[in-house]
């Protein structure tokens, strides 16, 4: 069985105040949600990387595992504001979201640029989260699938199926983030089967392992239902990551 996974997208939110107590508020918040033994979501927050080694100190002790938001291709030299995947490794990191819609359409990220991205984050043992999604004008000229594949393809062509052992993709359509919007259980449930069939083709064990997260708008109101989807294995989420009561209802909706 796949073990759930709730991830946080703080996204360029917070200030180190703040973020102090939304952490004091989520941890005392997870510890006293009861989950049942192998039925509980992993949790990941990945804050911006100015507060990554706060969120850390923060975290110690506790089973919440740390993320980066972005990660540039290369080892290190002259990219100005950048962040290497070692560098993630080295503050904490076990994971990196790679390939968000915010990136692709706000700082012009191409498919070949995230694959890359992505392998440099394998290369320093960090679990990309790996973004999909199509635009609004996307699903109603009915080309969801083949936009959601061909991002998927562009990586599993520069990487290998293998690469996918050790990866997690979040599917989330870009017309469903931050507008409330939410894809319906039914149509999220649509595009995690197809993700997961394009994987199985390539390698059985592989689709069926993989982790495949929601992302858009998930709340406390609608995380269960989502959750039940037989394809659907946690969420990434980024308003309600804000909000520590939403958020910890968010993880606890796996113990559902
Ligand atoms: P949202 O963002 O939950 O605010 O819609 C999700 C995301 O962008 O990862």
């Amino acid at each position: 069985m796949r073990k759930g996974l709730v991830a946080a997208n703080w996204k360029m939110n917070g200030l180190s105040q703040s973020n102090d107590a939304l952490l004091d508020a989520i941890i005392s918040g997870l510890k006293v949600v009861e989950l049942p033994e192998g039925a509980q979501a992993e949790t990941l927050i990945c804050p911006p990387a100015i507060y990554l080694q706060q969120v850390r100190e923060k975290l110690e002790g506790s089973w919440i595992q740390l993320g980066g938001q972005n990660v540039h291709p290369a080892k290190s030299g002259a990219f100005t504001g950048e962040i290497s995947a070692g560098m993630l490794s080295d503050t904490g990191c076990t994971h990196v979201i790679i390939g968000h819609s915010e990136r692709r359409e706000l700082f012009g990220e191409t498919d070949r640029f995230i694959a890359e991205k992505f392998s440099a984050a394998q290369s320093c043992n960090l679990i990309p989260v790996l973004c999909v999604g199509e635009t609004q004008a996307q699903r109603e000229a009915g080309s969801t699938a083949e936009t959601v594949l061909g991002q998927l393809y562009a990586v599993l062509g520069h990487a290998g199926i293998d690469a996918f052992k050790q990866a997690i993709i979040a599917y989330e359509p870009v017309w469903a983030i931050g507008t409330g919007l939410t894809a319906s259980p039914d149509q999220a449930q649509e595009v995690h089967s197809l993700i997961r069939k394009t994987i199985s083709e390539q390698d059985e064990s592989v689709g069926e392992q993989i982790r495949i997260i929601y992302g858009g708008s998930v709340k406390a109101a609608n995380a269960a239902t989502l959750f039940a989807q037989p394809d659907i294995d946690g969420a990434l989420v980024g308003g309600a990551s804000l909000v520590a009561e939403e958020f910890v209802s968010i993880c606890a909706s796996f113990a559902g």
